[in-house]
């Protein structure tokens, strides 16, 4: 009984829990706010909206961290895009194009064009650039011309050959590469999850992925597993420590931990209170920490009904999630050296494209790439 209440509890993913109360909370919450007052007040930005000008994100963080934004490459076909991002971001890193299924799609088919453009902006114009994904769950080098897995050996053939070929095309750009993307589980039944990657390779592959990539890679540049899903759930900040550890017990060339940071704005787990904790845990590790994935999303939960528009007392949970996030990540910057936003304003989010169009206003600038509230919010200390 004990062990069936701890899976689901290990299983809430901070969205079930609050989708049931929110329909309540919401009809409450205006009123609330609007007889409560005082710290919402405070938090109130809305007199700068109209400023003209307003100093570049990138600036005001220069004696932190980088800020990074995730693009694609048809991202950088708008001339205003452009303009946009180089005032603000000091770092890239690809949104898509550099993952398998877009740049090596099958054996024998290759795609480097939107990659390459990706690269070629970066260097034209100075930006660091992250390596986002080498290696991601399911692919197509685990599996034979039937359908059925391959020998362990021969997948690691094909991901030493791929890697020898991504590798020193972009390494002179990328500094930091996401070797492994999210590898660790929410549950206490493993440490990994049991994808297809674990069927063939069990653990190996994670040691494997990193001891390849060490060897196309510049001895400057720095390997990174990149995690979903750390800050809702204690039983994922736990696997991810006991497999970091792991690996720098044995020695596999590891730098740095990347913390996604998609969260909700609403949820009561992903909090800045839970951020600091975790900064804190991971920094004992002395492991590098990068948020790579940044953004709060308006809803709680995927089939929620879509927003009109942002409802202001969500706005102001909002503004109030972003300031203390970034008064944390402040705070941690010994051991946060990038904070990266997936997307580089609310028109460019994937949050409306992977819910069917529903709108969504995650980022800190508007979709006409004007700095929100919470811009100001994170720009003020
Ligand atoms: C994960 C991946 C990203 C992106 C998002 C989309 O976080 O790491 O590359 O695909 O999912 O939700």
């Amino acid at each position: 009984m004990l062990n069936r209440f701890r899976t689901f509890y290990d299983s809430l993913d901070g969205g079930i829990v609050i989708h049931a109360v929110f329909k309540l909370v919401s009809y409450f919450m205006p009123l609330v706010l609007l007889f409560s007052g005082t710290s919402v007040a405070q938090l109130d930005y809305s007199d700068r909206l109209s400023e003209e000008d307003y100093v570049g994100l990138y600036e005001v963080y220069e004696d932190y961290f980088t800020i990074g934004s995730s693009v694609h490459a048809r991202t950088l076909n708008n001339p205003d895009n452009v303009d946009f991002i180089l005032k603000n971001f000091n770092a890239l890193t690809y949104e898509y194009n550099l993952k398998l299924p877009a740049i090596h799609p099958s054996e024998d088919v290759w795609n480097f064009g939107p990659a390459d453009q990706i690269a070629d902006f970066a260097r034209e114009h100075g930006l660091e650039l992250r390596g986002h994904t080498l290696l991601w769950g399911s692919n197509w080098m685990l599996f034979d011309d039937n359908g059925d897995y391959v020998d362990k050996e021969v997948f690691y053939d094909r991901l030493y050959d791929y890697f020898s070929v991504i590798i020193p095309r972009y390494d002179d750009i990328i500094d930091v590469w996401d070797v492994v993307n999210e590898a660790c589980h929410w549950t206490r039944d493993s440490r990994l999850h049991h994808d297809d990657l674990y069927e063939v390779c069990g653990y190996e592959y994670l040691e494997k992925a990193f001891l390849f990539a060490k060897e196309f890679v510049g001895p400057d540049d720095k390997l990174f597993l990149n995690e979903n899903k750390v800050l809702n759930n204690k039983v994922k900040q736990d696997n991810i420590y006991d497999t970091l550890e792991l690996l720098l017990e044995n020695d596999i060339p590891i730098d740095g931990i990347g913390i996604q940071g998609h969260v909700q704005t609403l949820s009561f787990m992903e909090t800045a209170k839970t951020l600091d904790n975790v900064l804190e845990r991971f920094k004992q590790l002395g492991v590098e920490i990068h948020i790579t994935e940044l953004d709060m999303s308006a809803y709680t939960y995927a089939d929620q009904e879509a927003f009109e528009e942002l409802p202001t007392w969500i706005e102001q949970f909002q503004i109030k999630k972003y300031k203390s996030f970034f008064e944390v990540l402040r705070k941690h910057s010994d051991a946060v050296t990038n904070v990266t936003f997936w997307g580089i304003n609310d028109a460019n989010t994937h949050l409306s494209s992977s819910a069917g169009g529903r709108e969504d206003w995650p980022l800190l600038f508007d979709k006409d790439s004007r700095p929100k509230q919470s811009y100001y919010a994170v720009c003020d200390f």
